[in-house]
């Protein structure tokens, strides 16, 4: 696909157009999220469309989602042309169903913190959020808390 010259953005534009900072947009390019071309002086410029995916980085960081599973995504688009709404359609179920994951643990979280308000026993044996799934049982009987360090200044 050619890209008109009109159609490349420096890369200040860019950063005001998107409302981010010119270090961001170097750094998505240097995280291959988004890509330049050179023009004969050897500057940067990049096609009009990196702003739509710098849209979609900018809501996974609303989401909380990290930059690498927005690099996981953008391996199965190409870099040649402007995301779709097909794309983000893809894209967004994808995160979704990685939110709905995430509020379902959340609220379990929360429901086993519920049972220490006002609690604050802290018991290795009874409280779940100190001892998820009672996982030191497993470990035999005895203290199971020791940090390497601490043993290692017992022991001297
Ligand atoms: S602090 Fe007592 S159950 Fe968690």
């Amino acid at each position: 696909m050619t890209v008109s010259a009109t159609d490349l953005l420096s890369v200040g534009d860019v950063a005001r157009r998107a409302g981010i900072a010119t270090s961001a947009v170097r750094y998505y390019e240097a995280e291959g999220l988004i890509a330049s071309v050179r023009t004969s002086g050897n500057q940067r410029r990049y096609p009009r469309h990196v702003l739509r995916r710098i849209g979609i980085i900018l809501a996974a960081r609303r989401f909380g989602i990290p930059l690498s599973e927005v690099a996981e995504v953008f391996e199965c688009l190409p870099h040649d042309r402007m995301p779709g709404k097909r794309d983000w359609g893809r894209i967004s179920a994808t995160w979704h169903a990685r939110l709905e994951a995430r509020r379902l643990e959340l609220e379990r979280l929360e429901a086993e913190l519920t049972g220490c308000i006002g609690c604050g026993c802290l018991s290795l044996s009874a409280c779940r959020i100190v001892n998820p799934g009672d996982e030191l049982a497993a470990d035999g009987p005895g203290a199971r808390r020791l940090h390497p360090e601490d043993a290692e200044s017992e022991q001297a």
